[in-house]
């Protein structure tokens, strides 16, 4: 039966790379690449990533790499799930026929996915929907990878939670409509709004980081009063440079005695 392996490769610097995954890299025949271009900027930088850890990690190159187009995504609808929905169906679509017609009965194939793949990626459900589509069978398999969040709270030598205290993990969309409730720390990502200089708390504390465990990473700290306007215009100034960010941050409220 074909095989599927599903690998985080972490959050951007190739050291992530985990003991598992490495095993997992040199059995596989066929990599398959969604391909973003000509659409984002940050295409090529994420494809040279995945490209040195692919020349590192793996011991023969007698593997295969076979990209796939990503159908376009209406970002500006107001229905965002329906056309997340709707997008992820077509991806289904043209990732059933590269499987079909790239991987061999018996052959292994791979999709390398960015931090983990349980965190605010389609992979996994992508294909799921092959799966219940019925046309191509294959078992699959998840390898975990760092996720931008440890990577995150690595970098800033922080823990993520208080003693016996809940975390969110959310997005700048959601953190739009003010602090969740029933929790103190939150995890912000996919944020490109800076949607904590909106938040009406005076005692937030803030750990952000820009494209962290990469060559350009930017770090700043501290109560979101007095770094909030520095962390808006450094990453105006980075996106400006690089042409994209990709940025997290965790905030922590009730911060004190
Ligand atoms: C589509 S999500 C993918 C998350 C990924 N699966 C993970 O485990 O981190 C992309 C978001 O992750 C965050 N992110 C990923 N890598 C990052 C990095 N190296 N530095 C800062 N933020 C990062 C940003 O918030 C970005 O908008």
């Amino acid at each position: 039966m074909r095989r599927m392996l599903v690998i985080g490769i972490g959050a951007g610097d190739p050291e992530h790379i985990t003991v598992q995954a490495v095993k997992a890299l040199n059995q596989v025949d066929v990599f398959f690449v969604v391909d973003k271009s000509p659409a984002r900027s940050d295409t090529d930088e994420l494809v040279r990533l995945r490209r040195e850890i692919c020349e590192r990690y793996i011991d023969e190159s007698n593997y295969r790499i076979v990209e796939i187009a990503d159908p376009p995504r209406d970002r500006a609808t107001p229905a965002y799930r329906s056309a997340v929905e709707d997008w992820r169906s077509r991806r289904a679509e043209l990732w059933e026929r590269a499987i079909a017609a790239e991987l061999g009965e018996e052959a292994c194939g791979a999709f390398l996915v960015w931090g983990d793949p349980s965190l605010y990626d389609s992979t996994l459900a992508v294909l799921d929907q092959i799966l219940e589509r019925g046309n191509v069978a294959f078992a699959h398999e998840v390898i975990p990878g760092i996720s931008s969040v440890q990577a995150l709270t690595a970098r800033h030598r922080t823990p993520l939670n208080r003693v016996g205290r809940a975390v969110q993990i959310t997005t700048g969309r959601l953190l739009a409509d003010g602090f969740p409730k029933g929790v103190d720390e939150v995890v912000v990502m996919l944020d490109a709004d800076c949607a904590f200089q909106r938040l009406n708390d005076e005692g937030l504390e803030i750990h952000w980081g820009a494209y962290i465990g990469m060559e350009d990473e930017i770090l700043v700290s501290g109560p979101v009063a007095e770094v909030g306007e520095q962390i808006v215009r450094l990453r105006r100034e980075a996106r400006e440079r690089k042409g994209w960010v990709m940025d997290a941050y965790l905030l922590r409220r009730g911060v004190g005695p």
